[in-house]
């Protein structure tokens, strides 16, 4: 039976758009989400994040569901766009009104509050003069971070700047179904590394503002294996790897772009020169400002295949690597996976602290004639994923929390309320809340510290 030390933090997460709703209200301005949505045939069945789970107006009853469960710690982001709602201009004082009551709310409740920066809803005001493309975007990002650090620093210890730099650059500059929708490989580079520097900026300013806190990043991962042991699978796994992970944590932790990758970028034509050109002196050094902890997000694994270096649409086939099933999402559950890529990111990187600050499955069980819903699904889902986490801390990887993506079911991007991730499930008409089992049983792996 593993157990978790008693200051391994387990909480749950959520972010802005997905659940606050109020889209217009008390001074937002409009984010490239809000924008977004309302572009024909971009979410599925049209839906939109204007109301999603009324967080906006509901969350002392979320915070409550959380306290009944006796969740320790909750991770939200704020909406940029409720605090300068256009970006640049000025900041809009009812906006931080509304993260002050919700932080005071988990404080009173005895829930610690994980502030996240940035999840995706960029001011449109900003996309208006080119978005994570325009460097520009990286001073006001700092001072987004300067101003919300500055207000909630006194109450609010542990920050992160950014969750899953490759989503926001390359789904939404490259692969374009997510905002701003755009369809540009080079624009997608171009906008990662302006996120990444962005990182780099606002880490000494929230550092300055919350001297006894704590500040780091989210990057998504993707673990995966070759298709087969043929080169070709070989070499596009590899490459894979550095489209998907390598570019991103090379650079935060000090190694700079991996060079296959700007080699292999240069020949596919991504970029016109013998280094990425968006790249300025000095720039590197400030990505890679030392950190307090990495987060990582875990869902699922892939196998490459030659030809899908640069997809995510090859799941791992029943074979050599069988999934033990799929979610919902479509995703192969493969915990092992995370087990290994906890332990990669501490032997590679030498990462001190890692957490694992989203981990979580679709399954869309609902009330059933008691009320009740029996999630047995997701339970075991979770269950065998802290236990890859236990594995990983038996073998030395010092990882030290695991946050459930989410406490709610809520709007998931371009499949709008098709899929329900949450812990807690939500009538989407009414808005009505119902705990799953899933609740019960999280509530009861932190009290035990053992997922068995
Ligand atoms: C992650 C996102 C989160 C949610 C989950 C399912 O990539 O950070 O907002 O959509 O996937």
């Amino acid at each position: 039976m593993s157990r978790f030390a008693n200051d391994f933090v387990f909480g749950v997460a959520a972010s802005a758009y997905q659940i606050e709703g109020a889209w217009d209200e008390d001074g937002k301005g409009e984010s490239i989400w809000d924008r977004f949505v309302r572009e024909p045939g971009r979410i599925l069945d049209g839906a939109t994040g204007d109301v999603a789970c009324d967080h906006y107006h509901r969350f002392p009853e979320d915070v409550a569901l959380m306290a009944s469960a006796g969740i320790p710690a909750y991770s939200l982001t704020t909406a940029w766009t409720r605090i300068i709602p256009d970006g640049l201009g000025p900041v809009e004082p009812r906006g931080i009104a509304f993260y002050d009551r919700l932080v005071d709310e988990l404080l009173e409740n005895g829930i610690t509050p994980y502030v996240t920066l940035y999840h995706w809803d960029l001011p449109q005001g900003l996309q208006d003069r080119g978005g994570w493309a325009n460097r520009d975007t990286v001073d006001a990002f700092a001072r987004y971070a300067d101003v919300m650090s500055a207000a909630l620093g006194d109450r609010v210890k542990h920050w992160k700047t950014h969750n899953e730099p490759w989503v926001a650059s390359f789904i939404g500059y490259r692969d374009g179904s997510f905002a701003p929708g755009h369809t540009d490989f080079s624009e997608a580079l171009t906008a990662a590394h302006h996120i990444l520097l962005s990182h780099g900026r606002a880490v000494p300013v929230i550092r300055a503002n919350v001297p006894d806190g704590e500040v780091g990043i989210v990057v998504d991962c993707r673990p995966s294996v070759p298709a087969t042991d043929s080169a070709e699978d070989v070499a596009a796994q590899q490459h894979f790897d550095g489209f998907r992970n390598r570019w991103f944590f090379d650079p935060i932790f000090g190694k700079g772009y991996p060079s296959d990758m700007v080699e292999a970028y240069r020949e596919r034509g991504r970029f016109d020169a013998e280094q990425p050109p968006f790249v300025l002196p000095g720039d590197l050094d400030e990505i890679a400002v030392p950190i307090d902890f990495i987060g990582i997000n875990y869902y699922t694994a892939l196998e490459v295949a030659a030809g899908a270096e640069e997809t995510e649409d090859t799941g791992i086939a029943p074979g050599p690597n069988p999934p033990d099933g799929y979610t919902e999402m479509g995703w192969p559950i493969v915990p092992s996976a995370l087990t290994a890529f906890l332990k990669r990111i501490h032997d590679d990187y030498g990462a001190t602290d890692i957490r694992v600050t989203e981990n979580g499955a679709s399954y869309s069980d609902g009330p059933g004639p008691d009320r009740a819903v029996h999630d047995e699904r997701r339970i075991e889902y979770l269950r065998v994923h802290i236990q890859a986490v236990a594995d990983a801390i038996e073998l030395g990887v010092p990882v030290t929390g695991y946050f459930v993506w989410s406490i709610l079911d809520n709007f998931e991007w371009a499949l709008g309320y098709s899929q329900r991730f949450g812990l807690v499930w939500v009538d989407h008409e009414t808005g009505e809340r119902v705990p799953k089992d899933s609740l019960a049983w999280y509530g009861e792996v932190i009290a035990t510290r053992s997922p068995d």
